[in-house]
């Protein structure tokens, strides 16, 4: 998967001082316009973990682009992991840290059958709070982690210490 890290450290955008002095921003997006470049990330997650999983999730927003695009390329369904507020039927809720104050996801409580095993997909893994919600969610809907995967993981922020437990893969690390 050397191929598929160049393919990441060409087309990924690189900030520096956004949103605010000292702090480098990475910035996928130019991945997800690139047809070739999104379709070599898409298929190296899966590669990962296939024949592991039933269902992939993806965390609103950024994961939502990466997860729908597996399950449909793994012929199976996607499980939204959304910020609070948005899901209509009855919800888990779980709040994580952000750098100023908390934020909350929710995930449908019976979109999928209890048992079935889930890839959570996310773009980036800093702190790894977002994604150690995630987890919780699927967990507390009955549902097993059949492993995380991410674009980028930013090691510095020491994310995985959220995500102990869980086969977490990364395409590129930073
Ligand atoms: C970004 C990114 C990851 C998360 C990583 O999402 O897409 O989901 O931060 O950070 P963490 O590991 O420190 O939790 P953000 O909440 O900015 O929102 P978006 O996906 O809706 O753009
Ligand atoms: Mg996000």
């Amino acid at each position: 998967d050397e191929r598929v890290a160049t393919t990441i450290d060409k087309v990924c955008a690189v900030i520096p001082d956004y949103p605010e002095p000292g702090i480098i921003f990475r910035d996928l997006t130019p991945l997800f316009a690139d047809g070739a470049a999104l379709r070599e990330v898409v298929d190296a997650l899966l590669r990962r973990f296939e024949g592991q999983f039933d269902v992939v999730a993806g965390v609103e927003a950024r994961g939502f682009l990466l997860a729908s695009a597996a399950a449909y390329a793994a012929g199976v369904g996607v499980l939204p992991v959304r910020k609070e507020g948005k899901l209509p039927r009855e919800t888990y809720a779980e709040s994580y840290q952000l750098e100023y104050g908390t934020a909350t996801l929710e995930i449908h409580r019976d979109d999928i059958p209890a048992g079935a095993r889930v890839l959570v997909l996310d773009d980036i893994l800093a702190t790894g709070g977002t994604l150690g919600a995630a987890v919780k969610l699927v967990e507390r809907a009955g549902l097993h982690v059949a492993g995380i995967g991410v674009v980028m993981e930013l090691e510095g922020l020491a994310g995985r210490s959220n995500l102990t437990g869980h086969e977490v893969s990364a395409l590129y690390t930073v």
